[in-house]
């Protein structure tokens, strides 16, 4: 990996973007950003209220100002929501920023690993794996064209998944 580049992890809701965040950002000794966490401070409230009350195109005009405001971070690993690629101007930022890690799961993990969170409001009208596989599909090739790296995380651990990615940078 070039010396002290920062990791920007992208994908879909639920493929664990945070948790391999967290680790990767205690391996490294990197500092931990969570681009919704950033934004639920802004606002004082969680993302499923920002959708709620203020609609998905207001969320992401936040979430690109706080993409932006990234640009100078250094030794960092940051966590983006799962629809951050959907702007080319975030895309733009994120490589910026770092190295782009792509995480993959199918829509079955998914919704194993989500079908019971309230705070996904995208999939709060169909959390089914047919609602997944719809969203996924529109989404796909704006992942694709976003990653440098691109790891599956299907039955693995996330010290696997951590350990793929340390490997690959
Ligand atoms: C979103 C994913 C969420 C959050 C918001 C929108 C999306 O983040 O940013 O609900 O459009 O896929 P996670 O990927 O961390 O769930």
């Amino acid at each position: 990996m070039k010396k002290e580049q920062n990791i920007v992890l992208i994908g879909f809701m639920g493929v664990g973007k945070s948790v391999i965040a967290l680790t990767l950002a205690e391996d490294f000794d990197y500092t931990l950003i969570e681009t919704d966490a950033l934004i639920e401070q802004r606002m004082n409230m969680p993302v499923s209220s920002i959708f709620a009350r203020y609609g998905e195109e207001y969320f992401r005009r936040l979430e690109t100002k706080e993409l932006a405001r990234l640009a100078d971070i250094e030794r960092a690993v940051v966590s983006t929501g799962g629809g951050a690629v959907l702007r080319e101007e975030n895309v733009a930022h994120l490589r910026k920023i770092g190295v782009v890690v792509l995480l993959t799961a199918t829509p079955e993990t998914i919704y194993e690993r989500i079908y019971n969170d309230l705070n996904r409001p995208l999939l709060s009208g169909d959390m089914s794996i047919e609602g997944i596989t719809a969203l996924m599909d529109k989404r796909a090739a704006a992942y694709a064209a976003a990653a440098d790296i691109t790891i599956a995380t299907d039955g693995k651990t996330v010290t696997k998944i951590a350990r793929e990615i340390r490997e690959s940078l």
